[in-house]
């Protein structure tokens, strides 16, 4: 028997000045996204912006559905917008805010299992990290991987 540790390295910002001016930028796209989402049931509306390695932004919002489960998180709606729209660019960063009763979360909020699973499947095809910018009013995390956010997960391989 052996047992394994996975550790997990983040970076939270409690003060936007220290951010990179990139990141900064992308948080605005990704709250911008936000206005856009369809969440009638939830009120919940969250964004999400993917960069490209050539400057190019995609967004998304989570749109929801009166039957539940056919709705889509931002995350995903984003991440298939850019696969299906940019199948040659490369993602390299995607940031995530929400807006609750209108007003930015105080806390970021973290992508689901689900978005989890698109985003490692992307960034696995691409052979690059996607970094992962979280946002809330009180603090910001920084992910340099989605990898990071996925040990133990399930890929393409286990298929063989
Ligand atoms: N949601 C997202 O869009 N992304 C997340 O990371 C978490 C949850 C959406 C799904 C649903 O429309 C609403 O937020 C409440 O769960």
């Amino acid at each position: 028997m052996k047992e394994r540790e996975v550790r997990m390295f983040y970076r939270e910002y409690h003060d936007s000045n220290e951010m990179p001016h990139a990141d900064k930028k992308l948080i605005e796209e990704a709250v911008l996204a936000a206005s856009g989402a369809y969440a009638p049931y939830s009120h919940f509306m969250v964004g999400a912006a993917i960069l490209f390695d050539d400057g190019t932004v995609v967004r998304g919002a989570n749109v929801e559905n009166a039957a539940f489960p056919s709705g889509s998180c931002a995350e995903k709606t984003a991440i298939s917008y850019a696969v299906s729209n940019y199948p040659g660019k490369r993602p390299v960063a995607i940031a995530v805010a929400a807006l609750s009763g209108g007003i930015l979360t105080r806390e970021p909020v973290p992508p689901c299992g689900n978005c989890r699973q698109m985003l490692i499947e992307e960034e696995q095809r691409q052979g690059h990290p996607i970094k992962v910018i979280l946002t809330g009013k009180e603090k910001t995390i920084v992910i340099d991987s989605v990898e990071s956010l996925m040990p133990l997960r399930f890929t393409k391989s286990n298929l063989l």
